[in-house]
């Protein structure tokens, strides 16, 4: 190990790393070459992985010019490139940068505490703030365009896909008839005031599944994940390996998908109605574990924003070569 001295952490900007050890452990045997963390934010993870593992270069990548920033001053003196860039952009980021090959990705989904805690960012229900809730604040859609002028249907279908709210018909209506709503906690109550009284005392805060709902829409949080994902896996050597943290079901669900059939335990190769191409049928990764792990009972305890994660990993099949430029 060569932990050095941290350099001075940006105090505006503190996450705790989630299943920080078991993400090393996974990664650090990785062969020397470019590493991917695909969401970079405050570079806990990154830093942690580069004090196992000094001979990496890594790429980080983060949608969120704050995170860019803190990322850019943890990692200083480890040499890492950051860029302000969705995990979207992944394949061309690393062609400007001249990388063809990675040895390894992070995916680490979700917020960060920083975006959470920041009343003016809007994420949050229990701080007043604006309707925001972008991660990056160049984007035009925000979370007061959807909260304010969405018709009540895609509110319901939002409420539902990304939320999985059973209360969606009621919060839509209690939205569309409160307009104009101007702030989080504004929002926050009127969710509260939907929702039948015993429920309210179920499940966390109430408004927390809509809160989550709006900044997926607002942030097109889950379409972006198998495409991003597919791309770091075709990327990797082999011998090469990933991590992938998600944080609620939706998240999950596509990422366990997208891992299953690249690893060929796909259950879509029975319904479909041609055989597989010699390419598909090869499988491309192993799952190790081959099912997901959750973080430990002291670290939820001491972490509260861990305990929905769930971590999932792999190694890319075949036969072993240093991932490089060009
Ligand atoms: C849970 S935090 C990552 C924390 C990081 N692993 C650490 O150790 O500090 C998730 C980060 O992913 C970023 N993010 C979310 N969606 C993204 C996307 N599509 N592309 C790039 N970054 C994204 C967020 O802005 C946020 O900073």
């Amino acid at each position: 190990m060569n932990g050095g001295t941290p350099p001075a952490i940006d105090s505006r900007f503190v996450h705790h790393p989630v299943m920080v050890a078991e993400v090393v452990e996974h990664l650090s045997t990785v062969p020397s070459g470019f590493f991917l963390d695909a969401t970079v934010g405050g570079g806990g993870h990154a830093r942690a992985l580069l004090n196992a593992r000094p001979d990496l270069s890594l790429i980080g990548l983060d949608r969120d010019p704050s995170a860019v920033e803190a990322a850019s001053t943890v990692l200083a003196d480890r040499g890492a490139t950051i860029c302000r860039a969705s995990f979207a952009q992944l394949s061309e980021v690393l062609e400007t940068q001249g990388v063809s090959s990675i040895v390894g990705s992070l995916f680490d989904f979700g917020v960060s505490s920083p975006q959470l805690d920041k009343p003016e960012r809007g994420f949050s229900y229990r701080h007043d703030g604006p309707l925001d809730m972008r991660m990056d604040c160049g984007q035009q859609l925000s979370a007061n365009e959807v909260v304010n002028n969405w018709p009540s249907a895609d509110l319901v279908r939002i409420l539902r896909r990304y939320g999985d709210e059973r209360y969606s018909n009621r919060i839509a209506a209690a939205i569309v008839a409160a307009r104009p709503v101007a702030s989080t906690t504004a929002l926050a109550d009127i969710v509260r005031e939907a929702i039948p009284a015993p429920a309210r005392r179920r499940g966390g805060h109430p408004a927390k599944r809509t809160f989550q709902a709006i900044r997926i829409a607002v942030n097109d949080e889950l379409d972006q994940i198998e495409p991003a994902l597919e791309a770091a896996i075709d990327r990797t050597v082999p011998g090469g390996r990933g991590v992938v943290l998600s944080y609620h079901s939706g998240e999950d669900r596509i990422v366990k998908r997208v891992l299953r059939r690249r690893a060929g335990l796909s259950d879509e190769s029975r319904f479909r109605a041609l055989p597989p191409s010699p390419s598909q049928s090869q499988p491309a990764i192993e799952l190790i574990p081959r099912g997901s792990r959750r973080p430990s009972p002291a670290e939820m305890a001491d972490n509260p924003r861990a305990s929905s994660a769930r971590f999932r990993a792999f190694c890319k099949l075949g036969s072993d070569h240093g991932g490089g430029a060009g």
